[in-house]
This record gives structure tokens, sequence and C-alpha cells, in this order.
């Protein structure tokens, strides 16, 4: 994938969705979504419209099991959600490592922030959405 940025702006949580479903199709295994942007941005919502793509319908936030796994249309999706670990000690940094490290899956990762830059590996692409009215959201995409 050669480096570039995308932004486009959502007016409605469907819309966001919409725009996760379109943006898939850039997704193969291996690679990992980091998603930032403050609470109740749209990261889940986004990551709904990604796994609608693979025939996955329910997309659940992960806050309190960390790691969902879903199965979809050839393809296993990791939905990653580091809200509530925003210091990993080493053995749940390894635990998310080794989600992370798997190339068998898409790996989507909420509060990427809290994600230590030693795990990251493979292709990465890094989503961020910003929150300009109740309804109205940025998404910008670095892809690289
Ligand atoms: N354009 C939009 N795109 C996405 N969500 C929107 C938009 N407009 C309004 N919303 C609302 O914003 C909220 C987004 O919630 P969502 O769970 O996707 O955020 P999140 O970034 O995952 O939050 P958290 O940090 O708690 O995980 C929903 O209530 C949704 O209805
Ligand atoms: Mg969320």
């Amino acid at each position: 994938m050669t480096s570039e940025t995308i932004r486009e702006q959502t007016d409605s949580p469907e819309e966001t969705e919409r725009f996760g479903e379109t943006f898939a199709k850039k997704l193969h295994n291996g690679m990992t979504v980091l998603l930032f942007g403050e609470l109740g941005a749209g990261k889940t919502t986004l990551t709904r419209g990604i796994c609608r793509a693979f025939g996955i319908g329910i997309v659940k936030s992960p806050s309190f099991v960390m790691v969902n796994i879903y199965s979809g249309q050839g393809i296993d999706i990791y939905h990653i959600d580091l809200y509530r670990v925003p210091e990993l000690d080493a053995e749940t940094a390894g635990e998310i490592g080794e989600y992370i490290w798997n190339d068998d899956a898409i790996k989507i990762v909420e509060w990427a922030e809290n994600l230590p830059d030693d795990i990251l590996s493979g292709e990465i692409v890094s989503i961020k959405i910003k929150r300009i009215s109740d309804n109205e959201r940025e998404i910008i995409i670095e892809e690289n």
C-alpha cells in the first residue's frame, strides 16, 4: 500500500459505518488498524462497518474483555480495546502482542495510543476520528 492520507467527513453514525465498510476493501490478513479518538468519537461504529464488509454482524465494544474475536467470510478479526489499560503490564502486553503478531487475522485496536510501540509490526493503518459536532465526525486515515 502506498503512503497516502484520506480525509472524510461523516454526518451520522450510519455514514461512518458505511465508510468503514467501503474502507475495509483495502484490508487483508495480517494488517493492523489503529483507531484514535476520544470517548464516543466513533471507533466502535467504524469497526462495525469494517466487520460488516466481512459478513460479521455483531460487534460489541470489548472494553471489559479487551479482545473480541470475530470469524467472518474467510477472515478472522481481532477487535482489541485498550481503553481501560493505559499502562499495560508485561504479561498483558505479551498477550496483546500474540494477537497483534498474528498474520492470520485483521487486527483493529481502539485506544491505540495505549499500545506500546514495540508491539507493533507488519502493515499498519492509523485512523483518527475527530468529533466536530453531535453528528459530524472527521475521519483521517494514514496508510503506510
Ligand atoms: N458521524 C458519526 N459517526 C460516528 N458516530 C456518531 C456520529 N454522529 C454521532 N455519533 C454517535 O457517537 C457515538 C459513537 O460511539 P462509539 O461507541 O462508536 O465511539 P467509540 O469511539 O468507540 O467510543 P469509546 O471510546 O467509548 O469506545 C454513538 O453514540 C453514535 O451514535
Ligand atoms: Mg468503542
